[in-house]
């Protein structure tokens, strides 16, 4: 990373800090490693976002439905599922910090240092030869790829480093409470199995047929080891996950077509095409035959969002076996019983949330009219899914101003998210919802009171025009609405 991009995903922490959208978990203890909260303005934010996807995948299709499971599941679940014996990521430690890195990401640190210094051929060297020795598993050759390099740890900065060894990253606890027969059960490192174990409740009950698809959003857990860099890489954090059902054999067709759904999902955003690649996984996980990652181009790099797998049979066959419960599907177009297939589409809310954020966040100069500069923080946020949509501004505190704003108000916040505010100037005021992304400023004076027109103005433009007061709220609903 370089410094710029550095200095510019510090000034977005510290910016979401100050405006109520994250702050560290527990901050008052002094926080809680990769765990943290959303404030009045981030948790707003994160709900658009969620209401988005689910808007997109639930309401708009009717060949998806919903579910909402629970976190907790039958510990056989996860033994089914392959996430006890292969949720596994290889560690290495440092013995003079103490310090446990994930030995994809430390590799990775050392090749983004390498790109910054302009080796580019020796880094894509190290990280080609990295998924290869990743992909046969081979831990000796790694721990020598390491050695090899010289590549310290961060914080002892020195190359002391154990051997490569397995750890699992599900949470664990225990359900029951009578000592001795309390039983270990983990909290859900993906939602997606919580679709599995339902399918057949959710394909009779909706009188569903394939293909068709449930999506889900909810917590997930991982015990991350490198646990940095902000809200992209949490140990408590949101997916929003559907899983499609079709009949085997089709997988390539719906892969490719949900690969160009989703792509399509985060460009009617406004986002540009260029801030976007796709990333074909060459090493697969134990579920998948075909997957895919979409990235962004995030201050620290292009990371994935969001991830496109063909999961085959694999789960429900698994769930099948371990329930020894029937999971096939009687296709009656042809007459035949079969466990379907999967695609997968299963996004990370908070790094979606990161996204937005990186998208939104600009730093700007202005030239104002006598010619003198001015700068502002605006978070360009796309429209619906700002947390505030209008901010209503009587121009000062008395002669009737702000009972006119509140009747406004009143008018609009049945239908969208309002902010009131008297105190300061107008340009203060206008500043402070810039830094929030409030879309939309309407400011009443007097001449509001003369002919009902009220000025509108703008955040992505700062232009002002004057409208009818009537005009707001259908104005507005017709493009800040989800
Ligand atoms: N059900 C498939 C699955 O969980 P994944 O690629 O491990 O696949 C899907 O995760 C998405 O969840 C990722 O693309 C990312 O957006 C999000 N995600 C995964 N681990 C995360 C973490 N530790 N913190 C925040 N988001 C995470």
């Amino acid at each position: 990373m370089s410094s710029t991009q550095d200095n510019r995903f510090q000034a977005i922490i510290a910016h979401a800090k100050e405006y109520g959208f994250v702050f560290p978990s527990s901050e008052i203890y002094d926080g809680l490693s990769a765990v943290y909260d959303y404030g009045p303005y981030g948790s707003e934010l994160k709900k658009n976002i969620r209401d988005y996807w689910w808007k997109s995948m639930t309401q708009l299709r009717e060949n998806i439905v919903g579910i909402d499971a629970a976190i907790f599941m039958h510990p056989t679940t996860w033994k089914a599922s392959g996430h006890v014996d292969n949720f596994n990521d290889p560690m290495i430690d440092n013995k003079d910090s103490k310090k446990r890195y994930r030995v994809d990401h430390l590799i990775e640190g050392f090749a983004d240092k390498l790109k910054a210094e302009g080796n580019d051929k020796e880094a894509n060297d190290l990280l080609a030869e990295m998924e290869s020795l990743l992909e046969k598993e081979d831990y000796a050759s790694l721990k020598k790829l390491i050695d090899d390099h010289k590549i310290v740890c961060s914080i002892s900065e020195t190359c002391n480093w154990t051997d490569i060894r397995q750890f699992n990253l599900m949470f664990s606890t225990q359900i029951g409470s009578v000592a001795g027969e309390a039983e270990t059960i983990y909290l859900r490192p993906e939602t997606a199995q919580g679709i599995f174990v339902n399918f057949l409740n959710v394909q009779k009950t909706s009188r569903m047929k394939i293909p068709f698809g449930i999506a889900q959003t909810g917590k997930a857990f991982r015990n991350e080891i490198v646990a940095r860099q902000f809200i992209f890489r949490m140990r408590e954090f949101e997916q929003m996950e559907m899983q499609f059902f079709i009949r085997p054999g089709t997988q390539k067709e719906w892969y490719e077509y949900w690969k160009e759904e989703r792509m399509k999902w985060h460009l009617s955003l406004g986002i540009s095409q260029e801030k976007y690649q796709f990333h074909n996984h060459t090493k697969l996980a134990h579920y998948a035959d075909a997957a895919l990652d979409i990235e962004y181009e995030f201050p620290i790099g292009f990371k994935e969002v969001e991830g496109i797998h063909s999961r085959t049979d694999y789960d429900l066959t698994q769930h099948q076996k371990y329930s020894n419960k029937k999971l096939t599907y009687f296709d009656t177009e042809i007459n035949q019983h079969y466990i379907p297939y999967v695609i997968e589409t299963s996004i990370g809310l908070d790094r979606m949330f990161l996204l937005i954020l990186s998208h939104s966040y600009n730093e700007e100069t202005i030239t104002k009219e006598d010619g003198t500069k001015d700068s502002r923080i605006v978070l360009n946020i796309p429209e619906k899914l700002a947390p505030v949509k209008l901010a209503v501004l009587p121009l000062i505190k008395k002669d009737g101003l702000p009972e006119i704003a509140r009747i406004l108000i009143n008018e609009c916040k049945p239908h969208f998210k309002c902010f009131y505010e008297e105190k300061d100037t107008i340009g203060k005021r206008y500043r402070r919802q810039d830094a929030i992304g409030t879309p939309y400023c309407v400011t009443i004076d007097h001449q509001t009171k003369e002919n009902n027109t009220v000025t509108i103005r703008y955040r992505d433009t700062m232009k002002q025009e004057r409208i009818s007061i009537s005009e707001i709220n259908n104005k507005l609903k017709a493009s800040v609405i989800l």
